[in-house]
C-alpha cells in the first residue's frame, strides 16, 4: 500500500505498521520506519512514506541470521546455488547467512574468497558472508584473510564430511590457532576414530548405525582437543551443530573458550526413528543421536549454554541420497525451514520466543562481531522478520527454493509462518513470493576485537 508523500512530517522510504516488535528483552507494539535501509524511528507518528507494511496482528523479529550454510556454488551448482539458496532463506524469513567453505574449489584464499562475493553481488536475496577454510596451505595467513570483507570467519573441519577440506592434524590445527583474533568455527569430530570405526558401516550398511560410527566420543574427543589447543593459544572458539550431551556439558564448564552452536535438525529429528522413516535422506555429520541426546540440547538452549542457532542447510540430490548406505553424501537442507520449525517449537511451549530470537540475531552478532545487525534499534539495518505465530501451514517439498528440491520436514504442519522479509529497507518476500531484485550485500564485521590470551 502506498501513502501520499506528507506534507508536514518526515518521509520513510519504508514504515512498517502495527506490529509486535520482538526482542531479547521484550515484546511490545511499536512502528519501524526506515531510510536508505537504516531504520530511524520506532515512533511513526508524524512520518509518511513510500510504502508501508501493515504488521497488524503480526511479531516483527530482527532479521533471522543463519550462521551455517552451504550453497555449493562455485563447482557443485546440481546441488545448490547462491540464488536459489538465499531465495530459500529470505522465503524462510532468514535476512544474513554465512556460507561454508567446502565448494570446488575450496574457499582457501583470497581470491576464491572474491569470487564467490562476486558471484553473490546481484544474485543473493539476502546479506551473505563466506568463511575461509583453515587449512595447512593457508594457516599462517589467516590473521588477515579473516579480517577480509565479506568474510565471516574461519572453519576448521577436523573430521571427515563432505568435500575436501579437513585438517586433522595437531601441528596444523595449533598454527591455525595461532593467527587470527577472531572465534574459530569448528567442526569437532574427531578423524582417526572415526576411519577405525568406519568398518562397522560398511558392515551393516544401516544407516540407523551412522550415530553408533560417527559416535558420542568421536565428537568430545575433537572437542576436549580443539578447546584444549585453544585454552594454549588464548584463541576463542565456536564449536559448531554440538551433538551429545557430553559435549554439552563440557562446554558448559568452558564458557569463556567456546561458544556454541547447535542445529534445529538436531532440536526436532530422532534417532531411531529418523532413520526408520527418512532413511539416508536423515543422514548428516555429526549424526542425529537419540532422545538423550536431544533433551540435552533442549536443556542447554534454554539454559542459556547455546549462543547461535544454525541450519547446516546441506543439500544433496535425492539421487545422490538414495545409493545405499554408506555411500550417500551426508547433510540436509535447512535454511528456509529453520525459523518455521523452531517456531513450531515455540508454539509448543518448548522455548520463549524472545530466547528463539537472541539465538538468531544477537548471539551471532555477539560471536561474530556483526557491525550494525540484528537489533531493532535506531540506525541498525532494517533486517526485520515479520511472523504469523497463528498460521497454520505445512511444509513441503514443493515449497523448497532448493536446487536439491527436498527437505526433512515435508508434511509437517507448523503453527506459525514467515509471512515478510526485510532486507536493509527492502520487502524481498510476502506472501510465499519473493519480490523486486536480490538485493544481498556483504555482512560488515568488527575485526578489531581485543582478546584476552589464556
Ligand atoms: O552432514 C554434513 N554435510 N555435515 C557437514 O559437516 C558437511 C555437510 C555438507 O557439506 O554436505
Amino acid at each position: 500500500m502506498l501513502t501520499a508523500k506528507g506534507a508536514t512530517g518526515r518521509h520513510a522510504d519504508l514504515l512498517v505498521r502495527g506490529g509486535t516488535v520482538v526482542t531479547p528483552e521484550k515484546s511490545a507494539q511499536a512502528d519501524i520506519a526506515c531510510v536508505d535501509g537504516r531504520i530511524v524511528s520506532l515512533d511513526a507518528r508524524g512520518w509518511s512514506a513510500s510504502e508501508v507494511v501493515k504488521a497488524d496482528g503480526l511479531h516483527v523479529l530482527p532479521g533471522v541470521i543463519d550462521t551455517q550454510v552451504h550453497f555449493r556454488e562455485p563447482g557443485l551448482e546440481h546441488k545448490e546455488n547462491l540464488e536459489a539458496g538465499t531465495r530459500g532463506a529470505v522465503l524462510g524469513g532468514v535476512t544474513a547467512v554465512f556460507e561454508m567453505p567446502n565448494t570446488h574449489p575450496l574457499t582457501l584464499h583470497r581470491a576464491d574468497l572474491e569470487r564467490k562475493l562476486a558471484a553473490a553481488s546481484g544474485r543473493a536475496w539476502c546479506d551473505i558472508a563466506f568463511y575461509i577454510g583453515g587449512s595447512s596451505v593457508n594457516a599462517s595467513e589467516l590473521g588477515h584473510l579473516e579480517t577480509l570483507p565479506g568474510c565471516a570467519g574461519v572453519k576448521v573441519l577436523m573430521g571427515s564430511s563432505f568435500g575436501d577440506l579437513l585438517t586433522d592434524d595437531d601441528t596444523v590445527l595449533r598454527r591455525i590457532l595461532a593467527h587470527g583474533r577472531r572465534h574459530v568455527a569448528v567442526h569437532a569430530e574427531d578423524e582417526a576414530r572415526l576411519r577405525e570405526r568406519r568398518a562397522i558401516v560398511e558392515a551393516s550398511g544401516d544407516v540407523r548405525d551412522h550415530p553408533r560410527w560417527r559416535d558420542v566420543e568421536s565428537a568430545l574427543k575433537a572437542t576436549r582437543r580443539i578447546v584444549g589447543m585453544a585454552a594454549e593459544a588464548g584463541r576463542l572458539l565456536h564449536v559448531l551443530h554440538v551433538s551429545t550431551a557430553e559435549e554439552v556439558a563440557f562446554l558448559a564448564a568452558h564458557r569463556s573458550r567456546a561458544t556454541v552452536e547447535v542445529l534445529p535438525h538436531h532440536l526436532t529429528l530422532c534417532a531411531p526413528e529418523c532413520y526408520e522413516r527418512l532413511g539416508t535422506l536423515a543422514q548428516m555429520n555429526p549424526p542425529v543421536r537419540d532422545a538423550r541426546h536431544r533433551e540435552a540440547l533442549w536443556h542447554a538452549l534454554r539454559e542459556g549454554q547455546v549462543d547461535t542457532l544454525g541450519s547446516d542447510h546441506a543439500p544433496h540430490t535425492q539421487e545422490e541420497k538414495a545409493r545405499p548406505y554408506p555411500q550417500p553424501p551426508s547433510g540436509m537442507p535447512g535454511v528456509q525451514t529453520l525459523l518455521p520449525v523452531m517456531l513450531d517449537h515455540v508454539s509448543q511451549g518448548r522455548l520463549s520466543l524472545q530466547r528463539l530470537v537472541e539465538l538468531t540475531s544477537a548471539g551471532p552478532a555477539r560471536v561474530f562481531g556483526i557491525m550494525g545487525k540484528a537489533r531493532i534499534a535506531v540506525g541498525y539495518d532494517a533486517d526485520l522478520t515479520l511472523i504469523d505465530l497463528k498460521a497454520r501451514r505445512e511444509i513441503t517439498n514443493r515449497w523448497m527454493a532448493s536446487v536439491c528440491g527436498w527437505t526433512p520436514y515435508d508434511g509437517m504442519r507448523v503453527t506459525d509462518w514467515p509471512m515478510a522479509t526485510i532486507v536493509r529497507g527492502q520487502v524481498v518476500t510476502r506472501d510465499d513470493a519473493v519480490q523486486g531484485q536480490p538485493v544481498g550485500q556483504p555482512v560488515r564485521f568488527c575485526n578489531k576485537m581485543a582478546i584476552t590470551p589464556a
